[in-house]
């Protein structure tokens, strides 16, 4: 269980990340999370968590700028100066060819996925530290190890999250702080959404386990990861995919 801990999730209002705060919370930590725009669900996954009897409370961050990271985090160890869990799941999609993908769409993209994660990694890093339960579970793809048309700068980032991992879980042993990557297939959530259906049923055919993964799948096993039973494990990738990548 996880009463007495303090865990952070960015872009906790919707999807995958709203399923790990209240999976967190469900455990018994108490819950911060970052998120891009939509207030009102970002203040109901955290009414949702307070129903397990934890404190939760929401932030407006964009992690892709280190300015507005620093602030976010300032205000919540202003509070809470403990952080035992960092769950780095915030992303973005903006799939294109490569023959059309501009400049934009590749930072954008990187800029959110990866240098946000480092951002938010590295502002926190101190309280983590101190944590005698450390976690940094970080949320990338499958599309890491396998690729995927029109998404070579999505790929890069997600791919480029699991070096950044490892390099840390190296860091941070001294610390007896944990550092995972979890990387889902397809789960249904407002990012895939917005996929043609025939792309989705294309997906979904390779999929051995013969159904979408669901945000739970995910925060399952990131509660995981967090729990005290992981503690020796670290610098790992975790697929939950239904087998799409064996
Ligand atoms: P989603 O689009 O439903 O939610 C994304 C969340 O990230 C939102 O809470 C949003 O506010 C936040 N966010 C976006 N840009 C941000 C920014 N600049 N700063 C702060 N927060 C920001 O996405 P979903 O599907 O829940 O994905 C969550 C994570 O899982 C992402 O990292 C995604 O790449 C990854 N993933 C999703 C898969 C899927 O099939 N849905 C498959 C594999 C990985």
């Amino acid at each position: 269980m996880l009463s007495q801990r303090h865990a952070l999730i960015t872009g906790g209002s919707r999807g995958i990340g709203r399923a790990i705060a209240l999976e967190l919370a469900r455990s018994g930590a108490d819950i911060s999370i970052f998120y891009a725009s939509e207030d009102q669900a970002a203040e109901a996954t955290c009414n949702e968590a307070r129903a397990f009897g934890v404190r939760a409370r929401a932030f407006h961050c964009d992690i892709s700028d280190a300015t507005s990271v620093a602030a976010a985090c300032e205000a919540v160890l202003a509070t809470d100066p403990s952080l035992d869990i960092l769950v780095n799941n915030a992303g973005v999609t903006q799939d294109s060819l490569m023959i059309r993908m501009s400049e934009a769409s590749f930072d954008h993209v990187l800029g959110v996925n990866l240098k946000g994660a480092f951002n938010v990694t590295r502002a926190l890093i101190r309280p983590l530290m101190k944590s005698p339960h450390g976690r940094v579970i970080t949320i990338s793809s499958v599309v890491a190890m396998m690729g995927n048309v029109g998404q070579a700068n999505y790929a890069a980032a997600k791919a480029g999250l699991i070096g950044f991992t490892k390099s840390l879980a190296l860091e941070m042993a001294g610390r007896h702080v944990t550092c995972n990557v979890v990387a889902p297939g397809f789960i249904e959530t407002d990012m895939t959404s917005a996929l043609p259906e025939a792309a989705a049923q294309a997906l979904l055919s390779t999929v051995p386990l013969k159904r979408a993964g669901r945000p739970e799948d995910v925060a399952h096993a990131v509660a995981f990861l967090a729990s005290d039973g992981a503690a020796y494990i670290t610098g790992q990738v975790l697929q939950v995919d239904g087998g799409m990548r064996l």
